[in-house]
């Protein structure tokens, strides 16, 4: 399968409808997944990047009908990470001795993997391969999301290979931003954002101003994951920008898991509360118990305050609210205010200890939270009521 990009460029990767989970099991995929690798024709010949191991013998065989692999000059790995480079071992296999371009963290990389010698190139930042009449361009993206990431340019038909970055783990089959369902399209850009690129959002603003400062034109950005940018690529480019910049929304998410309901209750009569207070703000309830939990993460993005809710149990906090502590700590979210509620039998330790994680996890933890004895009554509903309308009024 071939689908033709620009001239004498074309996409030759997997769409992946069935993917389901990504990064073992740590990100899901519900619209599936694409793995991208582009074939340049021109006077010399270049593949960029390959497909995840699984797909290897199919990928190698239908290249194969593109074009035969011993017209390849130059292979270009953007990045190690075995979705993109698991192809590699197959391919190498038939053209051994055909050169693989990449950053030194590149050659780490793919040799700590596949402890395979090929003809490794290492480029830098500004290195050019002349393919003929048009060249391609070498930036380095160290940390975009791995230490061996890079973009390549090609000159001409001014295409940024973007590879991770800009991506979406979105199946299609027409492969471009405007052939498909733009509000998928756009959500699951934002997940993949989200969920993958949060931690590293300075590098993300630095690295696209370093390239916009090199005053390359941009027609297309080709990304190794979902649809390429051929329409209005720019409008990519400036939604990371203002998602690199400590995003939020006018939203308040209420995540939650409970036992038998009483820590549910709270979080349906805080939102009462500040529904009632602040008729603007967007409230959203999510028992994460019972949730997609990177889902979840894509809803505490977008989000300027989160609460986190559980109710004590052998003096600490339900198993999904722990997990999910422990995740939005190593995504290190910035400037987002946040606070903690349960209610609890007997010793009552979960509202503490979620405030001590949201501090740890870098959020501004807004008050010492709310916990009710047993299930909230009356009284107990109106100081939750309360309590919400308070804390709309404080943010
Ligand atoms: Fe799509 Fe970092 O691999």
């Amino acid at each position: 399968m071939n689908i033709s990009v620009k001239n004498n460029v074309s996409w030759v990767g997997k769409i992946d409808w069935e993917l389901r989970k990504f990064h073992g099991n740590e990100l899901s995929t519900y619209r599936g997944s694409t793995y991208n690798s582009y074939l340049i024709k021109e006077e010399k010949v270049a593949l960029i990047d390959t497909v995840w191991g699984p797909f290897a013998k199919e990928f190698v065989k239908n290249l194969s009908t593109e074009i035969d692999l011993k017209k390849i000059d130059y292979v270009i790995a953007n990045h190690g990470e075995t979705d993109h480079s698991g192809a590699l071992p197959e391919l190498m296999r038939q053209i051994p001795n055909t050169p693989v371009y990449c950053t030194t963290n590149g050659v780490k990389s793919l040799k700590g993997q596949y402890h395979e010698d090929w003809d490794f190139k290492v480029v830098k930042t500004g290195d050019r391969l002349s393919l003929g009449k048009k060249e391609l361009v070498f930036i380095e993206a160290p940390m975009l999301h791995w230490p061996d990431s890079m973009f390549c340019y090609l000159t001409g038909d001014n295409i940024l290979f973007s590879n991770d970055a800009f991506g979406q783990h979105l199946a299609s089959e027409s492969m471009f931003n405007d052939t498909v369902n733009q509000s998928e399209l756009m959500y699951e850009a934002l997940k993949y954002y989200a969920n993958i690129l949060t931690p590293f959002s300075a590098l993300v603003e630095k690295k696209i101003n370093e390239v916009l400062s090199l005053n390359l034109p941009v027609d297309i950005i080709c990304t190794s994951h979902g649809v390429i940018w051929r329409d209005n690529p720019k409008q990519i480019i400036e939604t990371y920008l203002k998602w690199a910049n400590k995003y939020k929304e006018n939203q308040i998410t209420i995540l939650y898991d409970t036992m038998w309901s009483g820590t549910r209750v709270m979080a349906e009569q805080i939102a009462k509360g500040i529904v009632q207070t602040d008729k603007t703000v967007t409230v959203k309830l999510i028992n994460i118990g019972r949730s997609d939990k990177n889902d979840a993460i894509t809803e505490i993005f977008k989000s300027k305050t989160i609460l986190v809710g559980s109710p004590t149990i052998n003096k600490g906090v339900l198993t999904a609210i722990a997990s999910l502590l422990d995740e939005i700590r190593g995504l290190g979210f910035k400037e987002k205010k946040a606070a903690a509620f349960g209610c609890y039998g007997w010793s009552g330790e979960s509202v503490r200890l979620i405030t001590d994680h949201l501090k740890a996890a870098g959020f501004t933890v807004v008050d010492d939270g709310l916990k009710l004895l047993w299930n909230p009554d009356e009284a107990g509903r109106k100081s939750c009521v309360d309590y919400g309308r308070n804390l709309a009024k404080k943010l």
